[in-house]
């Protein structure tokens, strides 16, 4: 079983190459990035001498870069991760990036992968295209797609590429909608590992408003078990939602993660507001839990402290991928951003 895993580089992609790897020796893996400032080669080290783990630099959004790597290998299966994926970068820096990833990049996998008879095509999709919820309820699959910002709207429509491509190519597919995933190799630009970071250093915590958006936290390591679970026994055309059930606002979390540090709550500075910034997020996953036998592992607390940990050991690791570029992206998001109200 050969797949291409794209964006294998990155945070969730390469805790699923990890994930894979390890959990089934007659595997291969093909892993397409294009190495953005997301992609870090470092997230898999362990595997650079496993000959079943073949690195192809490349870009999901050239035609060209997509059908050497689908010539060059016979793929079984297209696991998609490969996307631009930060809300605020979409707002702050544009959405150009986010359009020719997440949009193009994704039909022309799906060309390639009809082309070429792949068996099975995954994408990997987010509970943000639902939009935001009020204060009762949680998404289903059958939510209507309400995004609200620009990178949830394209990722909105990929999902649409990929059931056109189902309904009308008859391509075998399956998408995944899953909520906030935190965990080891996280970049420091999301939430849990920027309040780490920060408060490593007695940095100020930047809270985006009131601190009362809530979000569904699940752990990266149980995200990709159900991505495994739902590229193997999936219904094809169908979608699944993933969550934890562990909804709760940001200022929980971020004191939390204080206490877990053993740093003052004074570190908190409530900042502006995101621009259109979703209220609550919910999700009900029992199709997932149901149909495939899939369940989260971890408690919540757990998966925090294991978190902690793992960037408190992993420092050398946090000092690279905050150098260079990463400054000057902070500067630009943080440095003039008002005080919150
Ligand atoms: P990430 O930003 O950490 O990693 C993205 C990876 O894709 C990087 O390695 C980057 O180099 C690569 N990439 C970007 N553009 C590419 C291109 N044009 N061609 C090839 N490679 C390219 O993202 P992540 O947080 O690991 O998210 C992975 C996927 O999961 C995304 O599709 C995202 O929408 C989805 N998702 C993320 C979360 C979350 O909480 N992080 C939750 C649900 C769904
Ligand atoms: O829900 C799934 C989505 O989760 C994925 O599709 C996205 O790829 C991923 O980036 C994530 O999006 P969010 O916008 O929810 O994650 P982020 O970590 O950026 O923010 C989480 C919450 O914390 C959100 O309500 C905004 C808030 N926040 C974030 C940052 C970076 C702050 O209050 N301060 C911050 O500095």
């Amino acid at each position: 079983m050969r797949l291409l895993v794209t964006g294998g580089a990155g945070f969730i992609g390469s805790n699923f190459v990890r994930h894979m790897l390890t959990s089934y020796p007659e595997i291969e893996i093909v892993n397409m990035d294009v190495l953005t400032y997301a992609g870090n080669l470092e997230n898999l080290s362990a595997f650079e001498d496993d000959e079943r783990h073949i690195l192809e630099r490349r870009n999901i959004a050239s035609e060209e870069d997509v059908e050497s790597v689908f010539r060059s290998h016979e793929i079984d299966i297209v696991v998609n991760f490969a996307a631009e994926s930060h809300v605020d970068r979409s707002l702050h820096i544009g959405a150009e990036a986010f359009i020719r990833t997440n949009v193009m990049g994704v039909q022309l996998l799906l060309d390639a992968a009809r082309v070429h008879g792949v068996q099975r095509f995954v994408q990997i999709s987010t509970d943000e295209v639902y939009g935001s919820l009020g204060p009762e309820g949680q998404f289903t699959e059958q939510t209507p797609l309400a995004p609200n910002n620009p990178y949830a709207a394209t990722k909105a429509g990929a999902d649409l590429l990929v059931r056109a491509a189902h309904k009308s190519h008859g391509i075998d597919s399956v998408i995944t909608r899953c909520s906030n995933n935190f965990g080891p190799y996280q970049f420091p630009e999301k939430l849990i590992p920027l309040m780490i970071a920060n408060a490593l250093e007695d940095k100020p915590l930047p809270v985006y408003g009131d601190g009362m958006n809530v979000r569904d936290w699940i752990y990266v390591q149980d995200h990709c078990q159900a991505i495994d679970a739902v590229m193997r026994k999936g219904r094809t055309g169908e979608v699944y939602n993933i969550g934890s059930d562990h909804d709760v606002p940001n200022l929980e979390i971020v004191k939390q993660l204080l206490a877990l540090l053993d740093k003052p709550d004074s570190l908190i500075q409530f900042v502006e507001d995101r621009p259109g910034h979703d209220r609550r997020y919910a999700m009900d996953s029992s199709k997932i839990r149901d149909e495939l036998a899939w369940t989260p592992t971890l408690s919540f607390e757990d998966a925090l402290k294991a978190t902690v940990h793992w960037y408190l050991e992993n420092d050398e690791w946090l000092e690279h991928v905050r150098s260079g570029a990463y400054q000057g992206y902070y500067e630009m998001l943080y440095g003039e951003r008002g005080p919150a109200g």
